[in-house]
């Protein structure tokens, strides 16, 4: 490890996050009473230009209307491109109850982005004399997002987390699709005449995943669009999962069940990793650093993957 000791993700799970129209009045209660572990109620892209000063006030009153239970609640305002933005943190932060966790700010490109709401923000907790701090999560989904991603992870403490938004990202770098997330049938290898597709969004997923990682924050995987496509939905969890991120986005209900599967890890897995750190355990207590479980190497960074495993199952075991 290095001098700098990696800091540790806010403690919390964040198996699935569950968006909905801040438009759509008639989904709140039904998000609440989810199993998702994150809301996420939108006044951005699912919401109609004519719609926006609606969807706020509905937000600003759902906020404090229903029962979020433990969930981590957050409201995705405009992104720093559009008129709307600066009116949904104002209304928001000086209206709405202090049950609210965070907002997401999407598309964001650069560090300043966050100094710009962070600044707007901080001063109204000031005025307002909000006690309960304001946490920020972002979604990486433009080229500029993507080549500053570190410098975003390290622009505030306010950082929590961070997700990939796979169908601005794929327009922002004008990749020649319009899916999203996913399988993308133009994205192939050959080997003998033998088609094989590889992930187009596994570079930017890693990127991610390291600021995130680096800085202390949570590396989330955004939305997969075709709602019935469950299969799809596993797989592109799966991988995200092995590249390390916690949980994934949820534009429909019978997506949340799918995430909170994938990133719930396994009685097996969880036996296993445990088994190893049993194994690291005798083999240190004989003077070993290294030993052999079911005919593999294990050693001091096996004791680290294993804990990763288990800590994650703790965390939602407690967390919930
Ligand atoms: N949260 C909670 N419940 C939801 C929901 C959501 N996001 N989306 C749908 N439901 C409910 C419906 O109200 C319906 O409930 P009912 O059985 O009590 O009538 C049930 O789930 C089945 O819904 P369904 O008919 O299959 O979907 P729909 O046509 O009503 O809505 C969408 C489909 C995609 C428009 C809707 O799911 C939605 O708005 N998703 C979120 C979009 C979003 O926020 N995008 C921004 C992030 S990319
Ligand atoms: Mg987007």
């Amino acid at each position: 490890m290095s001098f700098q000791i990696q800091p540790q993700p806010p403690a919390r799970p964040n198996r699935c996050q569950l968006f909905g129209p801040g438009s759509n009045t008639n989904l709140f209660a039904k998000m609440a009473a989810s199993a998702a572990d994150v809301i996420n109620l939108d006044l951005e892209d699912s919401v109609a230009p004519e719609d926006k000063a609606t969807a706020r006030a509905n937000v600003i009153e759902a906020i404090g209307a229903h029962d979020w239970g433990a969930k981590t609640l957050s409201v995705r305002i405009n992104s720093l491109d559009t008129p709307w933005w600066y009116r949904d943190v104002v209304d928001l932060l000086e209206n709405c109850s202090d049950r609210l966790d965070q907002i997401m700010i999407p598309k964001v490109g650069c560090a300043a982005d966050i100094y710009a709401v962070d600044a707007l923000v901080t001063a109204i907790e000031a005025a307002r004399g909000r006690s309960k701090r304001i946490g920020f999560e972002v979604i990486i989904e433009s080229a500029a997002g993507l080549c500053h991603v570190e410098e975003i992870a390290a622009a505030s403490p306010r950082m929590q987390a961070m997700s990939l938004g796979a169908a601005d990202f794929a327009a922002s770098m004008g990749m020649q699709t319009t899916g999203i997330g996913g399988t993308q049938e133009n994205y192939y290898m050959l080997r003998e005449g033998q088609k094989y597709w590889p992930d187009p969004w596994h570079w930017a997923q890693t990127a991610i995943v390291a600021a995130c990682r680096t800085h202390g924050l949570l590396p989330v995987d955004g939305p997969f669009g075709d709602f019935s496509d469950d299969d799809g939905y596993r797989a592109q969890a799966h991988r995200s999962a092995v590249l390390g991120m916690v949980g994934k986005w949820a534009i429909h209900p019978k997506q949340i069940a799918l995430a909170n599967e994938v990133f719930t890890p396994s009685e097996e897995a969880v036996a296993e990793a445990r088994a190893i750190l049993q194994a690291m355990e005798d083999a240190q207590a004989s003077g070993a650093g290294a030993t052999v479980y079911k005919g593999r190497l294990v050693d001091i960074a096996s004791i680290k993957q294993a804990q990763v495993v288990v800590k994650q199952a703790e965390l939602i075991a407690t967390g919930v």
